[in-house]
């Protein structure tokens, strides 16, 4: 005969609030529990239910890993509202992360942080980015070296001192191959540069030159030495890819959550989000971007991915709403550089879309 236990008894054994029980009860969620007067009563067998409250995807206490550059595009403002579009029995299916457009990492240092995936991939077009990642992740101690070595010598300098440090640093930056012999010498450049130039931009010239001046930080840590360290031991079963967004492919598959953050379709003719590289992400490039979505779609992913919406400056413009016609798009709203200028922040909408 089946035996029933109490809503407070279950609230126990399930480490949840009572009231939550009652809740869950309410949705129908907990097979076989009845109502018997007014209160609710669950079979002693019942497995506690996952939903968006209780899943965790084996959430971890980890230690809290935080970008290592900062990234024109960083989503650090979005990662509340991403991390609820993980679907509640995630962690059921769910065991791979994937970011194939992994720029500063806002969101996956903030997973890697949380939760415990089986195995991540994350790639990016940048070279020079990639490098950093994969020299934290093979030799972050030869990496820490360097970057001590430059930032005691910057910080102490004066203003014309470190306008020589810096303009000497970026010529062999733009001088030094990459190599295997090189990446971590380039990965230290890439890192002290970031830190030092203007807004943390990354931006090249026809030439494939880093010509980004010198920013105005008066003191800027160049070496986070515990949180350099605390990514190296993080990135251990990350897979680290340099090339397009599409060699994911291979790596994608249903039980993949995928979060795609391309860079932006400009929402204003001033704005110079696509300056990433040479080659500007235009809406031939988001075509091509939807296709491939459509095809990781089909593999069974879970699919997340942010892009600015165009109807913050022109409100007929549907090109999104065109192009992911069988997606839910969610507006949420951040704070952004709105044009070229800095001091020019304002409220606007992004959109999420998701599968
Ligand atoms: C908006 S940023 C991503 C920012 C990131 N979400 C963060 O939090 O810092 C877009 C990134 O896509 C990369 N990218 C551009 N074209 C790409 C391509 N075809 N394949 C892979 N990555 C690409 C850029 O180099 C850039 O780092």
């Amino acid at each position: 005969m089946l035996s029933y236990i109490s809503a407070k008894d279950a609230a126990k054994k399930w480490n949840i609030s009572q009231r939550r029980v009652a809740t869950l009860c309410s949705e129908e969620r907990i097979g076989g529990a009845m109502m018997v007067g007014n209160m609710w009563i669950i079979p002693a067998n019942a497995e506690k239910p996952i939903d968006k409250r209780t899943v965790r995807y084996e959430k971890t206490h980890k230690t809290e890993l935080k970008p290592f550059v900062k990234w024109v595009g960083g989503k650090g403002q979005l990662i509340d509202e991403i991390e609820k579009m993980f679907p509640a029995d995630g962690e059921k299916f769910l065991k791979k992360y994937a970011e194939p457009m992994v720029g500063g990492g806002a969101l996956f240092f903030s997973v890697l942080s949380k939760y415990r995936f089986k195995e991540l991939y994350i790639s990016d077009i940048n070279s020079e980015l990639i490098n950093a990642y994969a020299a934290i992740k093979q030799d972050v101690e030869a990496l820490i070296v360097r970057l001590n070595e430059m930032q005691m010598t910057f910080l102490p300098l004066d203003d014309n001192g470190r306008k020589y440090y810096y303009y000497n640093i970026r010529d062999k930056f733009n001088t030094l191959e990459l190599s295997d012999n090189t990446s971590v010498e380039k990965a230290a450049y890439f890192i002290f540069l970031n830190k030092t130039c203007f807004n943390g931009l990354y931006r090249v010239n026809r030439k494939g030159q880093f010509n980004v001046p010198m920013g105005s930080y008066k003191n800027p840590t160049i070496c986070d030495e515990e949180n350099l360290r605390n990514i190296h031991s993080a990135l251990r079963n990350v897979t680290i890819v340099c090339g397009d967004y599409t060699l994911s492919k291979s790596f994608i598959d249903s039980k993949t959550f995928v979060y795609i953050d391309p860079p932006y379709r400009p929402i204003s003719e001033t704005s110079a989000f696509t300056s990433y590289n040479s080659d500007a992400f235009d809406d031939n490039e988001q075509i091509r971007l939807a296709k491939f979505i459509d095809e990781i779609n089909e593999v069974g992913a879970k699919i997340v991915l942010s892009n600015s919406d165009p109807k913050n400056v022109n409100p007929e413009d549907n090109f999104f709403e065109d192009l992911y016609k069988s997606y839910t798009i969610h507006r949420v709203s951040a704070t952004r550089m709105i044009n070229s200028n800095a001091e020019k922040r304002g409220r606007i909408n992004e959109l999420l879309i998701c599968n």
